[in-house]
């Protein structure tokens, strides 16, 4: 072998283990978000996707050297079978590093695992049943549970002289998990549940109900229902029923009053006392920039908790494959996620370590009207809540 072609060979060598580096630096990192994007749910994968969108274009489209690629999948909301279908072709079709989404429990509950089997890293960004963490090692928690939310309302309304309650929940996984809550923290403060009545999940007709309760006399009524068309129903008919004339009032977790859906339910509204963890009016810096960035990116759309846990679960992604230097394989990607903290728009939050769900401050607030906006006021806190379905 001559000089020449030993030196030709070796930067041959050279050139090719160059290029095999740069490829896998420059591997794109795939995240298949799952979402209703059509159906009455739709807001909500309108909401998850710009959260997350904003928080990309703030990172300038790449984590860790690796430029992301979000591919969208509609599975259309409580469809449990096209949620799972979409999750396999992301998995095996598109081949993404992790999948993220989830608007709606049945749908977290059916991709769970599939996230296990091919382990890969399950970013919820709404769904919100408290045993969804259970269902697979893989999966990480950034919104919030029903009983994180419920038990501080629950509490807050013993406090302030409200001690006849009648609940009204949607008869699926969170709203069993609100109303078990509820019931809980409630008794326990000296408070008494006079009622208790679940609703269906898909087009419930609220009038009977309404009834029932008017006729119960509490002094107020708590209620989850997934957040949409079926807020601004119940108000109204809580309205045009009289219920409130009555002298009963509306309490309820924040998923009724999101920013998305407020403005539709209008000053029936307002007085509505509510637990959540994020409100568009929340006073911090950070969370004053997410407002201002959201609107000049959606000039058409309020900001709420679920475009927040949207902007946070890429947030998440990115703090993990920061301490992984990229590397996105689910044990790794796992291991570096538990015990992750940082300050969200919402507040200061965290991964705990044991349970990969959220914990985070949980805010009592007051629908008002604030330079004629309907906005959350939040005038209480408390600190580092856990999601107590699991304690
Ligand atoms: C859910 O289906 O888990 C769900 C939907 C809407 C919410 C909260 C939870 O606001």
């Amino acid at each position: 072998m001559t000089k020449f072609t030993i030196a030709f060979k070796l930067s041959a060598v050279l050139a090719a283990c160059a290029t095999c580096f740069t490829v896998q630096a420059a591997e794109p990192l795939k995240i298949g978000l799952v979402l209703p994007m059509s159906g009455p749910f739709s807001a909500y994968g309108k909401q998850i996707e710009h959260g997350a969108r904003l928080y990309l274009q703030q990172s300038g489209g790449s984590f860790s050297g690796r430029k992301v690629e979000l591919i969208i999948k509609d599975d259309t909301g409580v469809a449990p079978e096209i949620s799972k279908r979409a999750a396999q072709e992301l998995v095996v079709k598109d081949k993404v590093d992790i999948l993220a989404g989830f608007g709606l429990t049945p749908s977290a509950f059916a991709v769970a695992p599939l996230a296990t089997e091919a382990k890969k890293p399950m970013i919820v960004m709404n769904a919100a049943t408290s045993a969804i963490t259970t269902k697979s090692e893989y999966i990480l928690r950034v919104s919030h549970t029903l009983p994180q939310v419920t038990a501080p309302i629950a509490t807050w309304a013993a406090k302030n002289n409200i001690k006849k309650v009648y609940t009204l929940v949607a008869d699926y996984g969170p709203g069993q998990d609100a109303e078990a809550q509820f019931k809980k923290t409630f008794t326990v403060a000296g408070g008494e549940v006079v009622g208790e009545v679940r609703t269906p999940v898909k087009n419930p007709d609220f009038a009977p109900f309404l009834q029932k309760i008017k006729d119960a006399k509490p002094q107020a009524v708590f209620l989850f229902v997934p957040p949409g068309e079926q807020t601004i129903a119940f108000t109204k008919g809580f309205a045009e029923r009289d219920l409130a004339k009555a002298g009963i009032r509306i309490i309820a977790t924040g998923d009724l009053t999101g920013e998305d859906v407020i403005d539709g339910v209008g000053d029936n509204a307002l007085g509505i006392v509510n637990s959540m963890q994020y409100s568009e009016a929340h006073n911090s810096p950070e969370n004053k920039a997410y407002v201002a960035a959201y609107y000049k990116a959606y000039p058409k759309d309020r900001p709420d908790f679920m475009s927040v846990s949207g902007y946070d679960g890429m947030q998440l992604i990115a703090k993990t494959l920061e301490k992984t230097g990229g590397d996105a394989t689910g044990d790794k990607f796992m291991a570096a996620a538990k015990g992750l903290a940082w300050i969200s728009p919402r507040g200061p939050i965290s991964i705990d370590p044991q349970t990969r769900d959220i914990v985070q401050t949980i805010y009592i607030r007051k629908v008002e009207k604030v330079a004629g906006k309907l906005q959350n006021v939040e005038f209480e806190s408390q600190a580092n809540v856990k999601d107590p379905g699991k304690l």
